[in-house]
């Protein structure tokens, strides 16, 4: 069910008209990320949401996007570049088993964990790595597809996240999709 990664080749698949107009990344990602924040973005792919997030956060902000597989990395950059927002994004290829973030400690307003998670070796060591580059009072917000996560899955990363410190939320409704806010709390 989980841990096995999406190939890269998959990465123009996920972009598809149909998914975004059911899904509608400005319309689910508005809510959360404002002009000038920091975000991170572990496992982009090829931009599904990425675009939208370096248009959000403008000039004065920043999107930071992770991905261990250099040709999602290669894809995306060039989706950014068409886009004409490539310099409001910095792309960083990770090891599967880090994102190697700790530079970022204490830096990021909010964080989108979509579809990703459930790739990774540990929910636990992905949370813990997470929460650190958080602000206090910033929010994660996590997508699991149904089609691939079980609801039980699903409550085994939430467990993941609550301890390493992050306050589960009720997530947006996203079609197909489980979903939770992760809070870091203030002070
Ligand atoms: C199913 S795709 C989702 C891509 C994008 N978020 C979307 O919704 O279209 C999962 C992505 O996570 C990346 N990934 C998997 N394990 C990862 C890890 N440990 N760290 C960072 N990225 C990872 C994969 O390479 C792939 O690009």
């Amino acid at each position: 069910m989980a841990r096995c990664v999406c190939p890269w080749w998959m990465g123009p698949l996920l972009l598809n008209p149909l998914r975004r107009w059911r899904l509608r990344p400005e319309r689910l990602l508005g809510p959360w990320v404002h002009e000038g924040m920091t975000v991170l973005e572990p496992g982009p792919g090829m931009g599904f949401c990425t675009v939208t997030l370096a248009h959000i956060v403008g000039l004065s902000g920043r999107v930071i996007a992770i991905d261990i597989q250099p040709r999602m990395l290669d894809g995306l950059r060039k989706r950014l570049a068409r886009k004409g927002v490539l310099d409001r994004v910095e792309t960083r290829l990770a090891m599967r088993e880090s994102l190697g973030i700790a530079d970022l400690a204490g830096s990021v307003d909010f964080v989108l964990a979509f579809a990703m998670v459930h790739e990774t070796p540990s929910a636990e060591k992905f949370f813990r790595e997470t929460a650190v580059v958080m602000k206090p009072g910033a929010s994660l917000l996590l997508v699991e597809p149904m089609g691939h996560i079980s609801a039980e899955f699903f409550t085994t990363e939430v467990e993941a996240a609550r301890a390493a410190g992050l306050v589960e939320a009720e997530g947006p409704d996203i079609p197909g999709n489980r979903t939770a806010i992760l809070r870091k709390p203030l002070g």
